[in-house]
């Protein structure tokens, strides 16, 4: 696989081919469409000894940005599924990409192929029979420490993806709480991670009035699923990572319309992206300690469901007066933010896919980053670009908390339709002010609808970043 310009710019590996085949390669490139992504197979090229070369189009040089390699890489693994290649040399690797590191280059294009290759079928009788053939790809770089450094993560971010996908993929009548408690416990046992996971009994106990009120009318009984990584030295304070595991969010007695409502399968998202990246973590052997904290369970109307203007006691004593069942993802979150607060995190970053209001406002490209601490939304947004799985801070000022004033109550679940992202944010932030934390609003990103329907699951590679960023390996 050679990567070219449009302008007929052959990048180095490209040009040695080029002088080996006595400029075949520069004549067959009219042929190829100019746009990052297409490809064209050439065979046989005389004094080549590689049976197929794939040309791969990165659009104009000077328009080639990380946008552009990405589409090459996705351009060039779906050429290689289709002609069931069974070993590729992958020589985009070594093009130049802005001012990134050839790092870079090698973690997305792992993740790239990997995402490529990744096929949900298990849910069907008739299998595709072109099983992927890809068995070895080989990635033409000098070898050096750094970059070895750099494929172990990205294959290991890479497994961890995996099981954010898949976990996003799977449907609200398998992947039930308790399904994603077993494969807490499974990753525990393979990992050899701590776990702990309190049942309702355990929650009534602790006093989560807010989370209970959400899993209310469920015939699925919820948990809380807490598992823990300990890479670095004991006395190292941990990340914690908090999940929004909504298997199914129906919006309760403020019921949701029908259209599109399957897709509320992906709102526990958030759950899928901590497991993954734990998995991505610990698979890596990381030198980082990390919580991950998942409150998990369904939104269900019913006989025993919550009502418009109940109001109930969250763990941290404030009293919520819940205007909007539909609003249930910061009610789950604000009793894990305050059960997360007991491992003395020395930061923590909640992960949800919790407002619609968010995909209006950023669209399905930025993922929204709030955060009661500059240095740490800092550091979330400098790995953000870093992973290419990228955010975009929204404002968490004080004017907005008026909003969410109640009548009845310490204050209310929402504060309409101005800012909804905002004043979800707010919500969360009333919980959080003893702790540094960020929360990520993955509402817009977590999944694609339409044709491409399916989890994306982002934001792994991102918290991976982010975790390795922090424990100071660049
Ligand atoms: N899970 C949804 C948010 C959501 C909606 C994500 C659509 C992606 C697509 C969340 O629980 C929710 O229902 N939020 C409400 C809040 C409102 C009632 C204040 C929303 O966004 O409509
Ligand atoms: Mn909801
Ligand atoms: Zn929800």
């Amino acid at each position: 696989m050679l990567g070219v310009h449009r302008d007929q710019d052959l990048t180095p590996a490209a040009k040695r081919v080029d002088q080996a085949a006595r400029g075949a390669l520069k004549k067959a490139l009219g042929d190829l469409p100019g746009k990052a992504g297409s490809t064209l197979l050439l065979r046989g090229l005389p004094g080549v000894a590689a049976e197929r070369v794939l040309l791969v189009g990165m659009g104009e040089r000077k328009e080639f940005s990380e946008n552009a390699y990405r589409e090459a890489v996705r351009g060039a693994a779906s050429a290689l599924k289709d002609l069931k290649a069974k070993d590729a040399a992958f020589f985009l690797v070594d093009s130049k990409v802005n001012s990134r590191p050839v790092s870079w280059n090698l973690r997305q294009a792992v993740l790239g192929l990997r995402e490529a290759l990744y096929r949900f079928d298990v849910l069907k009788t008739q299998k595709k029979t072109d099983a992927p053939s890809l068995a070895h790809v080989t990635l033409p770089l000098g070898a050096n420490a750094q970059l070895e450094q750099a494929l172990a993560e990205a294959q290991a971010t890479a497994d961890g993806a995996e099981l954010a996908r898949t976990l996003g993929n799977l449907p609200s009548n398998i992947c039930t709480p308790g399904y994603l408690a077993e494969e807490a416990k499974k990753l525990a046992r393979q990992f050899k991670l701590q776990i702990e996971v309190l049942e309702r009994r355990d929650m009534e106990r602790l006093g989560m009035g807010a989370f209970l009120a959400v899993t209310n009318a469920s015939h699925q009984p919820p948990k809380l699923i807490v598992l823990r990584y300990s890479g670095a030295a004991k006395g190292k304070k941990p990340l914690a990572l908090v999940g929004k595991g909504i298997t199914f969010d129906t919006g309760g007695i403020s019921l949701k319309p029908a259209g599109e409502m399957d897709e509320m399968k992906f709102d526990m998202s958030g759950a899928g992206a901590v497991l993954g990246t734990m998995r991505a973590l610990a698979g890596m052997e990381a030198p980082v300690n990390v919580v991950g904290v998942i409150p998990t369970c369904e939104n269900m109307p019913g006989g025993h469901a919550t009502k418009p203007g109940d109001v109930v006691t969250t763990l941290s004593g404030q009293t919520v007066e819940i205007l909007n069942t539909d609003a249930e993802g910061r009610l789950i979150l604000c009793d894990a933010l305050t059960y997360a607060s007991r491992f003395e995190p020395e930061a923590v970053i909640d992960i949800a896919t919790l407002t619609g209001a968010c995909v209006v406002a950023l669209g399905h490209v930025a993922t929204g980053l709030f955060a009661n601490d500059e240095q740490l939304a800092d550091e979330i947004r400098e790995a953000a670009d870093d992973a290419w799985d990228r955010v975009w801070q929204m404002p968490l000022w004080e004017d907005y908390q008026e909003q969410l004033r109640s009548n009845f109550a310490d204050f209310a679940n929402i504060g309409g339709r101005p800012g909804g992202s905002i004043t979800a944010a707010c919500f969360l932030a009333r919980f959080t002010r003893e702790m540094r934390w960020a929360h990520l609003d993955i509402a817009g990103t977590a999944w694609k609808s339409g044709r491409e329907k399916g989890s994306t699951a982002r934001p792994v590679p991102l918290l991976v970043r982010f975790a390795l960023r922090h424990a100071g390996k660049k």
